[in-house]
């Protein structure tokens, strides 16, 4: 173990503040950006539908048995691992995070990024009025421009070094409480004038009636990696989480807290696209640049347009900014637990090695840039072997869908079979103030439904079952 040993730890100052931090890690892009596209490319409610069973069924255990792991050892993912079996391979799992930590970060930025200028083109009313054609056409231009992404993704990941320099109680703490509240509201208004457009009715069907025979096994992969990704699981950022949260706080309602929340918003964002998708007759499969296609035009038949698509932006880059401060400090405390480095030194190279690797991500999506020449592969389908794609589909692909449920699955193996019963029940319990009637459901999970789960989707994906 590192010298850190005896070091004093910061803490959230409230159980409010933890509860409201851990929330701000799941409540992101992901919700917003990532869920709607990846629902609109995979054929609509059957998606919605895997996901959420992911979430209840995987989800809650693994993000239960990471502040668990957090809040017993009071470190972050690979030195948590050495504390609780020394001299063994298990900190290979908090390392694959760390690494899962570069990836995501990177993609990351580049989209909070793009929440940014269109904030900015929100403040100068650059969409309003225009047709849906036209706004399809600005964003096509904007991310093909090579420069201007970068420079706000630049901006942005400023942003998250500057925050996270500053230390857990004054700065995840301080920025998560009040603004999360507002996006929810603004969400609901925009939820409420997209299902009143006229046409919505086929949105809301296309997100709420499943039709299982358009889900194809890439689905059911990609729905896994995003009830991880969307809950911040997978990766150790909740075992750093964990380790912030006082010992007389519940783990499990706390738990319960973020996974309802982060559903909720996930859906109310479904709610507000794919109604808006469907009414103003564009497609929902437009990938990647779906949120900022569709939202324009819904801000557009708004009273008071102008002011909620600058406020919903605005929010939606402050809920990327809670995810990426809770990603860089997974990187950070391994820096600082592991190698010994300064806290400052520590953000200072997360920063420049994840801004280079994002400005690339974006870059790859430039036609004028070399960059998106570089192509690298992924298993969409075993029968259709690797197929090749530019970096910043590369990094998410991977990232999402294999790193953190293998993540999520090693966790759970540990928690489940390898961890001292007697260390979770006490942890669980905040020193016996809880009965835990739930105990061996919760064992159960992490036991055998969700390894299980996991290895029988990988299977799946590598073509063993025809
Ligand atoms: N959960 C965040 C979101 O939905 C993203 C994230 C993934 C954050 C993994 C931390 C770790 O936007």
């Amino acid at each position: 173990m590192s010298s850190h040993d005896n070091a004093p730890r910061d803490g959230f100052g409230s159980k409010f503040g933890a509860l409201a931090a851990a929330a701000g890690s799941a409540i992101g892009l992901g919700n917003i950006w990532k869920f709607p596209y990846i629902v609109g490319q995979n054929g609509g409610a059957a998606l919605v539908f895997v996901f959420l069973i992911f979430i209840v069924c995987i989800g809650v255990p693994v993000m239960l048995a990471e502040f668990l792991i957090g809040r017993r050892t009071q470190r972050t993912a690979v030195t948590a691992f050495k504390t609780l079996k020394p001299k063994s391979p298990w900190f290979l799992t908090g390392l694959l995070g760390v690494l899962t930590a570069f990836l995501i970060l990177s993609f990351y930025s580049v989209v909070a990024g793009w929440t940014l200028h269109y904030t900015y083109f929100s403040l100068t009313q650059n969409l309003v009025g225009n047709t849906p054609e036209l706004i399809n056409q600005k964003f096509g231009a904007f991310v093909s421009n090579p420069w201007q992404p970068v420079f706000w993704e630049v901006v942005f990941s400023m942003l998250t070094a500057g925050i996270v320099w500053g230390g857990v109680q004054n700065g995840i703490e301080k920025y998560s409480k009040i603004l999360m509240p507002l996006l929810f509201v603004i969400l609901l208004m925009l939820v409420i004038r997209s299902v009143t457009l006229p046409g919505a009715s086929k949105g809301i069907e296309f997100f709420l009636k499943p039709d299982f025979s358009k889900l194809t096994k890439e689905g059911v992969l990609i729905a896994l990696g995003h009830a991880f990704f969307s809950l911040s699981l997978g990766m150790g950022t909740m075992i750093a989480y964990g380790s912030y949260i006082r010992k007389d706080q519940s783990l499990l309602s706390m738990t319960l807290q973020v996974s309802l929340a982060d559903t909720a918003v996930a859906i109310l964002a479904g709610l507000a696209i794919f109604p808006a998708v469907f009414a103003f007759g564009l497609s929902p499969s437009e990938g990647v640049g779906l949120v900022f296609k569709v939202l324009p035009n819904v801000f557009n038949q708004m009273p008071g347009g102008t002011f909620f698509s600058v406020a919903f932006f605005m929010l939606l880059a402050v809920a990327a900014l809670t995810s990426t401060i809770s990603v860089l400090e997974v990187i950070v405390m391994y820096m600082v637990e592991e190698l010994n480095f300064s806290r400052r030194a520590a953000v200072l190279l997360g920063f420049l090695s994840t801004t280079l690797l994002g400005a690339l991500c974006s870059l790859s999506m430039s036609p004028d840039s070399v960059v998106s020449t570089w192509t690298f592969p992924i298993l969409k389908s075993a029968s259709e072997g690797f197929s090749q794609v530019p970096l910043f589909d590369f990094f998410e692909w991977w990232a999402s869908n294999v790193f953190l449920p293998l993540g999520g699955l090693l966790i759970a193996f540990f928690v489940g079979w390898r961890m001292l019963k007697s260390d979770i029940v006490d942890e669980l319990s905040s020193n016996g103030q809880h009965t835990l009637p739930w105990y061996h459901v919760f064992i159960f999970a992490l036991r055998v439904l969700a390894p299980i789960a996991i290895v029988v989707i990988f299977m799946s994906q590598l073509g063993v079952f025809k």
